[in-house]
């Protein structure tokens, strides 16, 4: 019976790990794909006048928004990507920022 609970919990815990694990590399791959050449791979490229990502301040609802809609040259990428995927994308740019 204790080795039972023993496994389960080891087994939920290699499926969460796993669950999160793949959420922050999704964030990462789709940013290299569809925002470094523009933002550059640590955020601070500027091409285009885009913003320094690192010295970023915005909410995680504006971040959002600006992925979803663009803004100026910056293109809108609402129908390229699942909602899901800007999620990810988000949660990866604030990890590029120097103060979190
Ligand atoms: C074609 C170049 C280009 C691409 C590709 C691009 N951006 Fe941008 N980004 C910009 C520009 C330009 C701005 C500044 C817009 C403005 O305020 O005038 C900007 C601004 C931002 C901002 C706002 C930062 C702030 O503090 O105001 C965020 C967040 C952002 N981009 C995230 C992304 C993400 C995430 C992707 C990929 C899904 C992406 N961008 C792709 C050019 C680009």
């Amino acid at each position: 019976m204790k080795t039972n609970i023993i496994f389960i919990a080891a087994l939920l815990y290699v499926i969460i790990t796993m669950a999160f694990s793949t959420r922050s590399d999704e964030g990462k791959q789709l940013y290299e794909h569809y925002c470094a050449r523009c933002h550059g791979n640590d955020g601070t490229r500027g091409l285009f006048g885009a913003k320094n990502l690192r010295q970023s301040g915005l909410s995680d609802s504006a971040i959002i928004q600006q992925i979803s809609n663009g803004k100026r040259i910056m293109p809108s990428f609402r129908k390229r990507i699942s909602a899901d995927q800007i999620y990810a994308i988000s949660t990866y740019i604030k990890s590029l920022r120097k103060y979190k």
